[in-house]
């Protein structure tokens, strides 16, 4: 969801501003993709390496989530949306935490659309960590070293449960993939646009998905 502080000093406005934008920009994107039929939406909302940012700016965020989730989780649950979070949740502050795992016990069963929020999230990290639990349940002997498949790895991973994407959109003008969902994306679309985040409504969401219908997917074969 890139490009919220930029949204924010461009209009004179402090970076949190574009945060808190970036936040409904979220809750519309997710309805809207939910109408469209989308089943699995991921967003990146905290990687590994913001720490390294403002600590202001660091707390802002996570007040924002605490608000979404405190005032949006009703609505989400009405929508049949399940809400999770993928990443190392252990630095968090006790009450994100206890918000987070409301959460997750509130939409745990709806089955319309699967939302994650990857936060204290790394790509890398989690390929290292999956890797680590296969390794301790080979020393443990529950699994053979060629039982480590693709399949065993993913299953392993904070996204196991949901599908790799098909698209991935990157808002914002850089065209990095920033620690993203390394290992799911391998065969997944990728869609670079300047616009950023909190200007993600409807219309360029269309725009990304039109795109991706113009797309020719091979997987590595022929067709
Ligand atoms: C990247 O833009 C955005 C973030 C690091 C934070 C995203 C967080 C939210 C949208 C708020 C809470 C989220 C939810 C799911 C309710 P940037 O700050 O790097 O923008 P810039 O590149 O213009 O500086």
């Amino acid at each position: 969801m890139d490009g919220n502080g930029r949204w924010a000093q461009r209009r004179g406005m402090p970076r949190t501003a574009g945060h808190s934008a970036g936040s409904e920009s979220f809750r519309r994107a997710a309805y809207y993709l939910k109408d469209l039929g989308v089943k699995y939406l991921t967003v990146y909302a905290f990687s590994t390496e913001n720490w390294k940012r403002p600590p202001e700016e660091v707390s802002a965020i996570m007040s924002l989530l605490r608000k979404y989730l405190l005032e949006s989780i009703e609505e989400m649950c009405r929508k049949n949306i399940r809400l999770r979070f993928l990443g190392d949740l252990a630095p968090l502050d006790g009450e994100l935490k206890r918000l987070i795992e409301r959460t997750d016990e509130l939409s745990r069963q709806n089955d319309g659309m699967l939302v994650s929020v990857c936060l204290n999230y790394g790509g890398r990290a989690e390929i290292i960590r999956a890797a680590q639990a296969l390794g301790r349940r080979c020393a443990d002997g529950e699994l053979r070293p060629e039982d480590v498949t693709e399949e065993a790895l993913a299953a392993e991973l904070y996204s196991a449960g949901a599908p790799d994407p098909d698209l991935v959109i990157r808002p914002g003008g850089e065209k990095r993939i920033s620690n993203f969902l390394l290992w799911q994306s391998s065969y997944s679309e990728f869609y670079f646009t300047d616009t950023l985040w909190p200007d993600m409504d409807e219309r360029e969401l269309d725009k990304a998905i039109a795109e991706y219908q113009r797309r020719n997917r091979r997987f590595g074969g022929v067709k």
